[in-house]
């Protein structure tokens, strides 16, 4: 009996939580999921990842995809096959998850932490080219970093939150100084700048599936390039560099990154859905900016003219002047509703483990994760549970 009462309680508890973001799921996982157990394709090779890579290539509009277990393993192969080495540089954004600053490590590169700008919250393009041209030295055909003294090779901008970083002055820097442009895109598969899909603006680039994000397979991630022999490196370094199956033949040491087909099949049953996410997370965000705008102690969230953003997390930002109501407040104050909400990455130059890695005039990234606050924006969330959010924040 008292199982029974205790259960019962916190069923109805879990009823009014409201989670930051969940994944939503149609008819074709459950079919597709079916299809790879009736075959006995569950593993890292079947039909499903080929198709799989091809839709996301096709969608992204690049001629490789190859699939890996997740976005981190992504970026590590994108940097392995561009070419990064040991002592190299690499630009990140301050403001990030850390996966893209650690995948530089991987290769025993350093990142060099780039600002955030205050406007969509990506990485501050015109504090990269200053850094690119007034601390870094052009030196017999490459560029050297004046601080640090070690050859700058690439530069990793990540579109943060669902919105696309302004690619074109990078674009323009790579160019001048020969430097990889890598995307990280593992936040915002669907969005777009001057009108082409991300993941299509740089020379490589690396989405993720994790369950959080706009479509998931579980775990997973993409690497994408329209270079045949980077995209074929990564699918043989991927899959244990093997030179002969039969014989178990490898010359270099690989990595078990692939992803499996089980995992793809998810991913082609999700494809279906994406466009409907990016529909249903954009109209999230119009409501949470038409309900909150009146505020003026927030600033609610952007999109650049030059961009369409999936708004996959529906970020706030909130002043610090008045005391009572800041972004630490209001998230404690919705988690007693059982409204869960989420802060941004602590500038990743402030953890310990990267405070030798050198950042460039980094002030932005201190204050937004200061003041910043990511609202629950489910796929699934419902247009009540919205105003009752609204409500909530207008109110407190
Ligand atoms: C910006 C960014 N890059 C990379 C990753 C890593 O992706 P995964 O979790 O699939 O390894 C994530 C998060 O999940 C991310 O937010």
């Amino acid at each position: 009996m008292l199982k029974i009462l205790r259960s019962k309680r916190s069923a109805f508890k879990h009823r009014g939580f409201i989670p930051l973001s969940t994944p939503e799921f149609g008819k074709y996982e459950w079919r597709y999921l079916k299809e790879c157990l009736d075959s006995k394709w569950v593993s890292s090779a079947g039909p499903f990842v080929n198709r799989f890579e091809k839709e996301v290539a096709d969608y992204t509009g690049r001629k490789f995809a190859v699939a890996m277990m997740n976005g981190t393993s992504a970026l590590h192969m994108a940097l392995l096959v561009a070419g990064i080495l040991p002592g190299e540089e690499v630009l990140v954004p301050a403001l990030t998850f850390i996966a893209p600053a650690n995948a530089v490590r991987y290769v025993g590169a350093w990142p060099v932490f780039i600002d955030v700008e205050s406007n969509f919250f990506q990485m501050d393009v015109y504090k990269a080219v200053e850094f690119l041209e007034k601390g870094c030295v052009w030196r017999r055909g490459s560029l050297y970093n004046k601080a640090t003294r070690r050859k700058v090779k690439a530069i990793l901008p990540v579109h943060l939150l669902g919105h696309p970083v302004n690619m074109a002055p990078l674009k323009k820097a790579a160019k001048k100084y020969h430097l990889v442009l890598i995307e990280d895109a593992a936040e915002s598969l669907g969005a777009e700048y001057q009108n082409r899909k991300v993941g299509d603006l740089g020379d490589i680039a690396c989405l993720s599936f994790n369950g959080n994000k706009i479509i998931t397979t579980g775990g997973g991630g993409i690497l994408l390039t329209d270079h045949q022999r980077w995209a074929e490196r990564a699918k043989y370094l991927s899959t244990q560099a093997r030179d002969c199956a039969e014989e178990f033949i490898h010359n270099e040491i690989g990595y078990n990154y692939r992803l499996t087909n089980i995992q793809a099949a998810m991913g082609c049953a999700q494809m279906r859905l994406l466009a409907r996410h990016v529909a249903q997370k954009r109209a999230i965000a119009h409501r949470y900016t038409q309900g909150l705008k009146c505020l003026e102690c927030l600033e609610v969230m952007r999109e650049a003219p030059w961009a369409v953003s999936t708004f996959w997390l529906y970020a706030i930002r909130i002043g610090r002047r008045n005391p009572r109501f800041n972004a630490r407040k209001l998230k404690e104050n919705l988690r007693r509703h059982q409204v869960e909400s989420r802060l941004l990455w602590k500038p990743l130059n402030r953890l310990p483990l990267y405070r030798t890695s050198q950042a460039y005039k980094v002030e932005m990234a201190d204050q937004l994760y200061q003041e910043t606050l990511c609202l629950p924006c489910s796929v699934g969330l419902g247009e009540n549970q919205q105003q009752q959010i609204i409500k909530m924040i207008v109110s407190a």
